[in-house]
């Protein structure tokens, strides 16, 4: 866990040029714009106020503005590195006047009552410990009649982790806090979400990873060996292969969820 807005970053500048080589400029999380319009799917935007949680180098913010409609959209995120370059792809962009970024700690979310009309995030959930504070949260900042919509890694039950999700978490070195689908459908329902909805996306990242870790291995590697270092790409490769067992397995699981703040 975060605990400070000055912790060591997890999301450094180089966690930032390595994911960006994998998933592309602004990504820092898999499946790229076709993903984030699954997430999406059916929910009008146009004109409407969003929040993306955890939005880290800012490409899916930009997205849900520029091919969605939104007529604003903050991005936000408890780490420094991600929000700069965030910042600098929304100027480079002309999109400023409609995109902001802001960084604070985790915690309350720095937001007013009924803000947003939608919040969205990707794959950023799992980092946050306490699921029942981090919807309660959310579902303060929708305006009545407001939707959730997100994708997010998770793990398939909330009983001990196997020895290769041990082995996998343990590789990525990263803050994780996962749970199940349902832990966060049931979180989702205590704060007061309606119609909350959980869509398995294991079976498509499963295969996704599997020719991400080719491409690594392969043709992207003099590239990102480039941008990162050899041994920070191999370190990689030996976390894909173990994040591989575990989507093999079906413990990882990537979600999609919704829900609907109830009007009145
Ligand atoms: C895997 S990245 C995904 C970034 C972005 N959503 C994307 O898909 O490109 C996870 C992000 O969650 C952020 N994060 C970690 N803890 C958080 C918290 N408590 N609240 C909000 N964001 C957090 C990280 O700093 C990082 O930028």
């Amino acid at each position: 866990m975060i605990e400070t807005a000055d912790a060591e970053p997890e999301y450094d500048d180089t966690a930032i040029r390595f994911l960006e080589a994998l998933w592309g400029d602004g990504y820092l999380s898999p499946g790229g714009p076709d993903e984030v319009d699954r997430v999406v799917e059916g929910l009008s935007l146009a004109g409407k106020t969003i929040l993306d949680i955890g939005c880290g180098a800012g490409g899916i913010t930009l997205h849900l503005v520029e091919h969605h409609g939104a007529a604003h959209a903050i991005g936000f995120d408890v780490e420094r590195p991600v929000i700069e370059v965030a910042r600098r792809r929304a100027v480079a962009r002309g999109l400023s006047d409609r995109v902001s970024f802001v960084q604070a700690p985790p915690g309350p979310l720095p937001f007013t009552d009924a803000s947003f009309d939608v919040v969205f995030s990707k794959d950023a959930l799992l980092h946050v410990p306490d699921k029942d504070a981090l919807f309660a949260e959310i579902f303060r900042v929708l305006k009545p009649g407001g939707m959730f919509a997100a994708s997010n890694w998770m793990i398939s039950h909330d009983g001990e982790p196997s020895s290769e999700m041990k082995a996998y978490v343990a590789a990525e070195g990263l803050s994780f806090a996962m749970a199940s689908p349902e832990r966060y459908a049931l979180a989702m329902r205590r704060a007061g979400f309606a119609d909350v909805t959980i869509r398995d996306r294991n079976p498509w990242y499963r295969e996704v990873a599997r020719g991400e870790l080719e491409r690594l291995k392969g043709p992207l590697y003099p590239t990102v060996t480039a941008a990162v270092g050899a041994a920070y790409v191999d370190k990689n490769i030996r976390t894909w292969e173990a994040m591989q067992k575990v989507l093999d397995s079906g413990e990882h699981r990537p979600t999609h969820l919704r829900g609907r703040k109830p009007v009145g």
